[in-house]
Parts: structure tokens; sequence; C-alpha cells
């Protein structure tokens, strides 16, 4: 059924021999794994119906959502072979790609969104989106999802002591393996599509993500503690085939960038709302059932939780992994 895109008028030999006037369609999968109702679904499903407006109907953008067609770790590859045309992983599952990218995954780098968004928009970003595009894939947009917060079932995740022995499912990412091993947890690789089960059946005690895929993916209804800690960040850089973006006249390119303009634009509001939105449901779920208990880090478990896990910093100096530069020009971005 999901045999790539040979439907692809743009890169045939036939296509661009004929003399038709008829205008050339393309079709644009777009694969994530999250639910619609996130930041980067609502965002996958404004920049459809923007680029399908701009181009008149001349690319058709489909959005596949929730792992419906690749699972986070096949999509890269898969982007590669233009099977798919657009995917936004989160940075953590470009490791294989650009390791740099687990920059983002470095507890307490960042003071607050705003931070983190003129990196993105700077110096650091573009080094990264560069070296995405050195690896042969066209780099679109740095898209939001949020800080992370931790949940469990075995005990409230408070102060570093309190992850001890937990086993904390993680995104393929070394910086997170080092996150959670610098305060005795257990750290265990796992897609997305499969956090819920392996919460619900015990295989893995505790999780981090940001509320949004807490709420969307029901996490918060098979763990018994949520923190609100908000130690780490979790977002997206969009991707494209570079197979597909080279096949677009310069007029189709730059539509789809205005789109992508546009619907990045969008994204930094969805994540924001989302966020604050489904948090409160999370509450009222809470309180009606009683079967969740939501705490907060204060400033003494914060500091305790920012000096226990900050020591790996220097684990990334070297620049095949993440690089102390790139770390130390985050660090200083006003
Ligand atoms: C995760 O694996 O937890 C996230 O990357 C999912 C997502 O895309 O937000």
């Amino acid at each position: 059924f999901f045999t790539g895109c040979g439907d692809n008028k743009g890169d045939s030999n036939q296509a661009s021999a004929s003399n038709e006037s008829a205008k050339q369609t393309y079709t644009l999968k777009f694969s994530h794994v999250v639910s619609p109702n996130t930041p980067k679904g609502k965002a996958a499903d404004y920049f459809e119906k923007r680029l399908e407006e701009l181009t008149d109907g001349q690319i058709d953008v489909q959005v596949y959502p929730s792992s419906q067609l690749y699972k986070d770790n096949a999509v890269l590859k898969a982007l590669k072979l233009d099977s798919v045309q657009m995917a936004a992983p989160s940075f953590s599952k470009f490791g294989k790609i650009v390791p740099q990218l687990a920059l983002f995954d470095l507890p307490f780098l960042f003071k607050d969104i705003d931070h983190l968004h003129r990196v993105q928009d700077g110096e650091v970003g573009q080094a990264l989106k560069d070296m995405v595009t050195a690896k042969g894939y066209k780099a679109l947009s740095f898209w939001d999802n949020h800080f992370k917060q931790f949940s469990s079932s075995v005990k409230p995740v408070l102060m570093p002591e309190d992850a001890e022995g937990q086993k904390f499912r993680i995104m393929s990412s070394k910086v997170l393996e080092a996150q959670f091993k610098a305060v005795g947890a257990n750290p265990q690789m796992m897609p997305f599509s499969e956090v819920y089960s392996g919460l619900q059946q015990g295989v893995i005690d505790a999780a981090e993500n940001p509320i949004s895929n807490i709420y969307t993916k029901k996490f918060h209804e098979v763990q018994k503690y949520l923190t609100i800690s908000n130690h780490g960040y979790l977002g997206y850089l969009v991707v494209m085939s570079e197979k597909f973006w080279n096949s677009l006249t310069p007029d189709l390119q730059t539509k789809v960038q205005q789109a992508m303009n546009e619907a990045t634009e969008k994204e930094r509001e969805y994540a924001e709302a989302l966020n604050k939105e489904q948090f409160n449901l999370i509450k009222e779920y809470a309180e009606k059932t009683g079967k969740l208990e939501i705490f907060e880090l204060n400033q003494e478990q914060r500091e305790a939780w920012k000096n226990a896990v900050s020591k790996i910093y220097p684990e990334f100096y070297d620049k095949d992994v993440i690089g102390k530069d790139l770390i130390n020009k985050t660090l200083a971005t006003e």
C-alpha cells in the first residue's frame, strides 16, 4: 500500500520530455508519529492546507500521523529513498545522521523558549541545518514541542535520587542515556509508538515527554505520578527528501518555503497553547479519577537536578558528538 512516490511526475523522464502545457502534479507524503491534535500534528495539517492553496492543488500534501506510515527510527531512511517526502523527527532521532542535533537534548541548556528560539534562529541553528543538508536532506525549519516532564508509576520523581533504579523510556539519544545514567536510573530506548503499552505492561516504569505528547497518547492514564520538571526540551527539525525538493521548479520551491514559514509561525503558537490547554485536561483527569498525582519541582529540587545532570556536558565536547563550540555558543546566546 505505501509504496513510495511513483506518482510524482516531477522527476519522470516521460513528463519532462513532453511538451504538454498541463502542469505536472506532485504527491507529498508527510509522515509523523504524534497525534493530529499536537503542535506538530496541527502544523503539518496547516502546511498541507496552505501549500495546496498556494500551488492550486499542484502539490497534493498527504499527512500520515501516529506512526501510521513510519516509526521514528525508519523515517529518515525512507526520506533518503524518497519513499516519503517530508517528516519532522525530534532532534534525538537524527543520532545516526547528525548526532550534533542532540545539543537540544542537553538538560537545563535553555533558559526558556525565547532563548531556544534565538539559538535556533541564529548561528547555531544554521550550522546544524547545514550539517543536515550536507547529509543529503533539505532542512526546512525548526518546530517546537515543549519542555519535558517526568512521569512514573513507581514513585514521584522529585530529587535525582528518586530516579535511581527506575526504568525510563528514552528516545534514541546518547545525551538522554547519559542524563539518566548520571542519576543511577536505567534508560531504555523505545520507539514512541510503543511507549503506552510499555508503561501499561510495566516494561518501563517511567518516561519523559512534553505535556502534549503525554496527554494525546494517554501516558498519564498509565502512570501514577507526573512531575512538572521542565528539565529538558523536545522539538523537531522538519526535513524534506532532497530528491523531491530538487524535482520542484523554483516557483514551487518558493511556495514550499512560504507555506513552511507560515506553518512554523503557527506551530510555535500551537505549542504554547496546546501544552497549557492539555495540562489543564490532565489536571481535570487527576482530580476526577484520583489515579494521578501531580507535582512540580521546587527551586531546591530543580537545582539538585541541574547539578546532577549538567555534569554530562563534557562527555559531548567532542565535535563528532556535539562539540564544545556549539554548547558554549548556545549558553552564550543572549
Ligand atoms: C518521542 O519519541 O517521545 C517524541 O519524539 C515523539 C514526537 O515526535 O514528539
